[in-house]
């Protein structure tokens, strides 16, 4: 097959969702139709129990909730599809956010009931804030949900993001009785598994009149007309661009509803596109491979204490056993381990091509952000983002014996991006998060897998600036109660400061100093 089509077919998507609104659900659902699994439950018994064998993910057990994130590939029709799953919590962290930098569309998944949740709300941030397209689902109509025109105005107004229905529901909860595809025209009726096309007419065709309740029926009509008249029009461009979010409805649990979004989706998503280097861009079809790494979890097996990095392919053919060069070090490193990621099973992958997601095994080469290629020319993909943490801690080990062991851990726990680890002038370690599951988690991997107890006592700073300077001894000087220098990972100078009010009264005081909201990791100051 020509390496364009092999492209063209594959699709990456992130999934994001409040808790509860249904993600893992449609994730299976959307896994059966593929094939990719044979029985409802296997993604659900992954997130409850059986997923939780490799000890770090107790902590998803105790508290029900996806720490780490996933990707599941399948294929459906002539397509490969990966679906990253992201853990969508209150107290996700900057996983969260750096999944979605590897993916080319997002799926919101929302409960019909509950409408848009904060959570929700900040994903969906990051996803505009990158022109990621947007496709809603909004589940749960086999129960009471809200008027689906309210649905549609609440992503307008508390999104900011014009959308567009795609497919509309047919009453909800026990009068539920399927959903109509605009632009099939067709009605698909939940209960009797038909699907009515629809004349020139559409939904006042007299062909619906003894198919669906006369109150359904009246209030689909004028439902239609209301969105024909003053909603928005369906513009591929714009989905594309992501400036207007195709709209579904339909309830995951019974399995409707999802083959019409599937289906939809996989003609509206775009194929893996080109993708921004510092110096130029790489195109999918480009002969060499690249890549770059948007995530690293380690000791995924406590017996093997290994370290998997994800990494995503931008152009060329991943071959198992090839060469590359990893452009911040210039070492040539040989990919002879790599994975597919596919839920807890791990197989390896011998070929692979732009749009895919592997796994390498890796044993300490590469940080989050490196980019690797299988060509002469120096490339480095655009860095990641680093996201500006909002919550501190000072952090020390109990016993000072344990003091090596614990310099160690909290150096890979960096490098792997699990947490910002800075340090002030009399050494201390300061862990900086974006949310505090991420203490936790770090406060978990520090006792099980470097034997070491720590103490974290919250301090009380919320903003993190980066200062453009190298004159340290002079930023000593601005230090007080309300603003505390610390130098990062990379030992770039960072002033923290208790609140929004401490760093604008530090602004007005010192103008001549540089402050950077936040860095990208590799950007030298
Ligand atoms: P999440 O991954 O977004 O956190 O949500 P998840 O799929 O786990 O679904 C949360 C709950 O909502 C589950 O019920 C699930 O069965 C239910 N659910 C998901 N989709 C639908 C839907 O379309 N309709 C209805 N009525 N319920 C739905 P649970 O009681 O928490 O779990 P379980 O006992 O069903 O496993």
């Amino acid at each position: 097959m020509e390496t364009q089509e092999l492209i063209n077919k594959r699709r990456i998507f992130g999934i994001i969702s409040h808790p509860d609104a249904g993600k893992t659900t449609l994730t299976e659902k959307l896994l059966l139709h593929g094939g990719a699994i044979r029985e409802a439950g296997t993604v659900r018994a992954r997130k409850n129990s059986k997923y939780a064998k490799s000890d770090w993910m107790e902590i998803e057990k105790q508290r029900g909730i996806s720490v780490t994130s996933s990707v599941m590939q399948f294929e459906y029709k002539d397509k490969v599809i990966s679906i990253m799953d992201t853990p969508g919590h209150n107290d996700f962290g900057e996983d969260t956010y750096r999944i979605l930098t590897s993916v080319d569309s997002a799926v919101m998944v929302i409960d019909a009931a509950k409408g848009i949740e904060a959570q929700t709300k900040k994903l969906f941030q990051v996803c505009s804030m990158r022109g990621i397209p947007i496709f809603t689902f909004i589940n749960k109509l086999d129960r009471q949900a809200m008027d689906p025109l309210d649905s549609m105005q609440e992503l307008e107004d508390v999104l900011g993001m014009p959308s567009v229905a795609v497919t509309w529901p047919i009453g909800c909860g026990k009068e539920f009785e399927g959903v109509y595809d605009r632009l099939e025209n067709e009605v698909h009726l939940f209960r009797k598994e038909q699907i009515v096309k629809l004349d020139k007419d559409g939904v006042h065709s007299n062909i619906l009149e003894g198919l669906l309740s006369a109150t359904n029926l009246d209030n689909l009509r004028n439902e239609m007309d209301l969105l024909d008249g003053a909603g928005n029009f369906f513009d591929l461009e714009k989905i594309k661009a992501g400036k207007l979010s195709p709209v579904f409805f339909g309830s995951a649990l019974a399995d409707f509803g999802v083959t019409e979004f599937l289906e939809h989706f996989l003609k509206m998503s775009p194929a893996p596109g080109k993708r921004k280097t510092i110096s130029g861009e790489v195109e999918p079809t480009d002969e060499t491979f690249t890549g770059f790494i948007f995530k690293i979890q380690a000791n995924m097996n406590p017996n093997h204490r290994d370290r998997l990095a994800f990494l995503r392919i931008c152009s060329g053919t991943f071959e198992r056993g090839m060469n590359v060069t990893l452009s911040r070090t210039g070492k040539q490193i040989k990919l002879s381990q790599s994975t597919h990621l596919m839920a807890n099973e791990r197989e390896t992958v011998d070929i692979a091509y732009a749009g895919d997601v592997i796994g390498i095994y890796d044993s300490g080469n590469f940080q989050i952000g490196d980019t690797l290629t299988a060509g002469k020319e120096k490339i480095f993909f655009e860095p990641l983002p680093t996201f500006p943490p909002e919550l501190f801690c000072r952090v020390s080990a109990v016993n000072s014996l344990k003091g090596k062991n614990f310099q160690k851990g909290v150096h890979q726990l960096a490098q792997e991006g699990a947490i910002q680890v800075y340090t002030n002038e009399y050494n201390e370690v300061i862990l900086g998060a974006v949310g505090v599951l991420q203490f936790e988690v770090f406060e978990y991997r520090l006792v099980n897998e470097y034997n070491t107890d720590i103490r974290m006592d919250h301090i009380d700073f919320t903003v993190a600036r980066w200062v453009k300077t190298t004159d340290t001894d002079e930023l000593k000087k601005y230090q007080n109660s309300r603003c505390m220098l610390v130098f990062d990972h990379y030992e770039r100078p960072v002033l923290l400061f208790t609140n929004q009010y401490a760093l604008k009264s530090f602004q007005e005081r010192y103008e001549d100093v540089k402050l950077v909201d936040a860095l990208d990791v590799t950007e030298e100051v």
